[in-house]
């Protein structure tokens, strides 16, 4: 890939390893969003990561191994599906891959079930001290059911867990096989005036589809011109109309139609 996320156990899982974990993210999103949390750190924004619909953990590891010292990653899911087998796979990726057994936690079960305190719990792990109520995730990557009404309430869990300037990542967005997730989403946004889409990350290919990040207002300038530059020759300069406001596109080949 002829760009980074800058950090180089990212890059080097996403380059070697990416498509030895099955999985429906693309690279070019794992890069993009390795390139965030890697920002993160450098601006000083800590926290988790955490996940609903993590499967074999393949976007999950990219986002994982990009954590600073301290903090720990969070992968949600039935893992049931196609077989009982799933999470072994998932732990033995992670061992192959260089995720510790202490940099993260996966709960095996519906996210329906899962209230606040079980999240923060699951990311005090056992380090003495820990205080649940300080857990706070800064990069949510919601990935799981894709009805409107799972879609809402995924958004709501990770709202109430979100650093004040944490980003939520959502997957399969404008994607053809569930065109009214985005209703979801634009319902959400009308209830939360102070959000902004931050940018599109677009598809490589229908099972690695868009995904749409969303922060804080107030987030927006730590991160809008910084992806605009790093991603140059990804950037789709026309941007993407939000009514209120455009925001980025990054896409693997920017163009616009030739009109002659
Ligand atoms: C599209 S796959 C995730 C792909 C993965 N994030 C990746 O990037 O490769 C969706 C996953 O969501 C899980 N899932 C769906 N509904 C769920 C729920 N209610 N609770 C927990 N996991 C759920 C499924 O078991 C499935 O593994």
């Amino acid at each position: 890939m002829p760009f980074s996320s800058g950090n180089p156990a990212v890059d080097r899982y996403i380059a070697e390893d990416y498509d030895s974990v099955r999985g429906m993210s693309s690279a070019f999103a794992a890069t993009i969003c390795g390139h965030v949390i890697r920002r993160q750190t450098a601006l000083g924004i800590t926290g988790h990561i955490a996940e609903i619909g993590t499967f074999e953990g393949r976007f999950f590891i990219a986002m994982a191994l990009g954590l600073a010292p301290g903090e720990r990653a969070l992968g949600i899911d039935t893992f049931d599906w196609p077989n009982a087998g799933l999470l072994d796979l998932f732990h033995s990726h992670c061992a192959r891959l260089g995720l510790a057994r202490e940099r993260y936690t996966a709960i095996k079960g519906n996210v329906r079930s899962l209230t606040v305190a079980d999240i923060r719990a699951a990311l005090g792990g056992h380090q003495p001290g820990s205080q649940a109520s300080e857990q706070k995730v800064r990069f949510w990557h919601i990935d799981g059911d894709h009805s409107r009404e799972a879609l809402i309430a995924d958004l709501a869990l990770a709202e109430a867990t979100l650093h004040p300037q944490g980003m939520i990542c959502l997957d399969d967005m404008l994607h053809p096989g569930y065109p009214l997730l985005v209703v979801a989403v634009h319902q959400w946004l009308e209830r939360h005036p102070d959000w902004r889409v931050l940018a599109v990350i677009d598809r490589e290919d229908i099972v690695a589809a868009a995904k749409f990040l969303l922060c804080h207002k107030d987030v927006v300038p730590l991160f809008e011109q910084d992806l605009m530059d790093t991603f140059k020759a990804q950037h789709w300069v026309l941007g993407s109309e939000w009514e209120r406001y455009f925001c980025v596109v990054l896409t693997p080949q920017p163009r616009i139609a030739e009109v002659d």
